[in-house]
């Protein structure tokens, strides 16, 4: 018998809890049963994105609610900024691409912090920008942006949207949309909401809606107007996946009753703790700002990440991640959002120092663990 501990960044592990509603006989969306569901997910869906407004609910993965906020914002011949240091921000970029908008990126080297004067500097440098995208963490890299920060710096141009891809972002850390001034900001279920993949979610300022009434972009699908209509009503555009929204309703009751701050301050110390766990093995972390979602940590000379990230699963029961694109090989990931705890943790840790033993690599065993479980004694 093996155990397996899910430690990715997404999909993350659901909870048992979570997983029994999901399991019950499926509602019919159209039945006043599934109308209260989807009412009280608004209200809950509202509490974890900080904002008075509706959150849309889409059936898709999170790059479905993101290519919303370029259809539903923008109009072909647009200009968007986007940040690219890791394959998600590419991802704003391409899908600006894909429809006409014209990207301005700032490409920063892979694992370095966002300066907010950067965007500020390239605000003022093309007069005509309609939209900043960004990550809140950018998952390949492990790296936190400051979106408070350029949030602010945005927020003095009435031209311009803020557009942040919570996808591990949300429920990770504060990111409230209204308080912050952040005009859309996109979630996705097999984060830190503790369920698996397959929904998408869009929480929208009243400054993007605003820019919506005049987007001129093709939508269908995704067509944020038409989701609020049918929101208000309890209802959704579509047939909705329905399982999963009962299993929403079951993890935002989670969320809320653990409460937004307690969660963000358990998942911080989480990651702080797998920080000083793998410094401890004399390993380095990549991030120069590092998420709280996730820890990307750089494989030891002459010892190829993905070898650690296969031992990890294959032979140990952990799944974490390897690096992607061109952090193949280099680096390994291990993620601390939604539902985990401190023993995840000291697995992880204790999984990586039977790895690096098995891989050669020389180092004082249990030092890891022993530097984590300190760093978690107070937890
Ligand atoms: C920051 C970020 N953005 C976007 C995505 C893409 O989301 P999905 O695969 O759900 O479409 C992910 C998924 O890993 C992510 O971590």
């Amino acid at each position: 018998m093996e155990k397996r501990y899910l430690l990715a960044p997404g999909p993350t592990a659901i909870p048992p809890e979570v997983l029994l509603k999901m399991a019950e006989p499926i509602l019919h969306h159209r039945n006043p049963l599934f109308e209260s569901v989807v009412e009280e997910v608004r209200a809950n869906l509202k509490y974890l994105f900080g904002t008075k407004n509706e959150v849309l609910i889409f059936a898709s993965s999170g790059t479905g609610a993101m290519e919303s906020a370029v259809t539903n914002a923008l109009s072909a011949g647009d200009k968007a900024i986007c940040i690219r240091s890791g394959k998600f921000g590419e991802r704003w970029a391409n899908i600006c691409k894909a429809y006409g908008v014209e990207a301005i990126n700032i490409d920063l080297p892979w694992g370095d912090a966002l300066d907010p004067a950067l965007v500020e500097k390239t605000l003022k440098a093309n007069p005509r920008v309609n939209a900043v995208y960004m990550q809140a963490t950018e998952t390949s890299t492990g790296v936190r942006f400051p979106v408070k920060e350029v949030a602010a710096i945005v927020k003095n141009y009435p031209n311009t949207l803020m557009v942040v891809d919570g996808i591990t972002g949300v429920g990770v850390f504060e990111l409230p949309l209204d308080a912050w001034n952040i005009d859309v900001l996109v979630g996705g279920s097999q984060k830190a909401m503790m369920l698996p993949p397959g929904l998408a979610f869009a929480a929208v300022s009243d400054k993007a809606w605003e820019f919506s009434k005049t987007s001129k972009l093709p939508k269908f699908y995704f067509n944020w107007a038409k989701e609020r209509t049918n929101l208000e009503k309890n209802q959704t555009n579509f047939t909705p996946a329905i399982s999963l929204i009962v299993g929403l309703r079951e993890s935002l009751r989670m969320i809320k009753e653990e409460g937004l701050e307690h969660i963000y301050k358990r998942i911080d110390k989480l990651a702080a703790a797998t920080r000083t766990g793998a410094t401890a093995l004399g390993l380095k972390v990549f991030a120069k700002s590092p998420s709280p979602a996730v820890t990307a940590i750089v494989a030891p000379v002459g010892i190829d990440g993905q070898a650690i990230y296969k031992t990890l699963w294959k032979k140990y029961g952990v799944t974490g991640a390897g690096g992607q694109d061109q952090l193949k090989g280099k680096i390994f990931r291990i993620a601390t959002l939604g539902y985990a705890d401190k023993y995840d943790v000291i697995t992880a840790i204790a999984a990586l120092e039977f790895t690096l033993r098995d891989l050669g690599y020389k180092f004082e065993m249990g030092k890891g663990v022993a530097a984590a479980t300190d760093s978690l004694k107070d937890q």
